[in-house]
């Protein structure tokens, strides 16, 4: 059920996260004073009735129109790229894992360890459980520890796909002949649902992405028995 708390961002569930919601507040004050400060001086126009026949140009104030903008406008580019370059990093990943965008699912290869791969369908409404998430669960989740520096590796098999997790901060297309990387690190556990965000036909709605972030022991432990079944 949608709730006055889906119309927010997500609970961040990564530093990169947090740092993009503290990123989004901070433009969001800036456009709050500019809207008030416009929206006031807008409606002041609507009250008075100055007449002054003579005016024609007025240097000061358009240079200082012009120049407040301008440095209104650094606060916000500075930390933008900021986070922009910042999310490119790759530090040390300790686990890789390599997805597949195909239409309509997402396959996954685990091949740090003795290799292994699994496909990731949506479970469909008639064969939910009560407590389900309703387009949103998988059959097989993608598990990963957290508290580990993860890299993805993205490509698709048929068209562009996106596999996008808002909570974790990640937003990278599947593209056919490409191999796409992120990397990103959880700071909890849980459950971290996401959708495919590239239009790629008629069942894009359907082919969501569970990721199930687990303790670094447990994934060994997963990972263990994944490789030897
Ligand atoms: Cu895959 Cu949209």
């Amino acid at each position: 059920m949608a709730t006055w708390k889906s119309s927010l961002l997500q609970d961040s569930a990564s530093p990169l996260m947090e740092q993009l919601t503290f990123f989004h507040n901070h433009t969001l004050l800036i456009l709050l004073m500019i809207t008030v400060l416009v929206g006031y001086l807008m409606s002041t126009l609507f009250f008075n009735t100055y007449n002054y026949r003579f005016l024609l140009e007025g240097q000061t104030i358009e240079i200082i129109w012009t120049i407040l903008p301008a440095i209104t406008l650094v606060f916000i580019a500075l930390p933008s790229l900021r986070l922009l370059y910042l999310l490119d990093e790759v530090n040390n990943p300790l686990v890789s894992v390599k997805t597949i965008g195909h239409q309509w699912y997402w396959s996954y290869e685990y091949s740090d360890f003795m290799s292994f791969e699994f496909d990731s369908y949506m479970i469909p409404t008639n064969e939910m459980n009560l407590n389900g998430f309703r387009l949103l669960d998988v059959d097989n989740r993608t598990i990963l520890p957290y508290n580990s520096q993860i890299r993805m590796m993205v490509t698709a098999a048929d068209v562009i796909h996106s596999w996008t997790i808002p909570s974790l901060s990640v937003k990278i297309d599947a593209t056919p002949g490409r191999l796409n990387q992120i990397s990103f690190l959880i700071n909890r556990a849980g459950l971290f649902f996401g959708q495919c965000s590239e239009i790629c036909g008629a069942n894009h709605s359907f082919m969501p992405i569970t990721v199930e972030s687990i303790s670094p022991a447990y994934f060994i432990k997963w990972i263990t028995k994944m490789a030897t079944l």
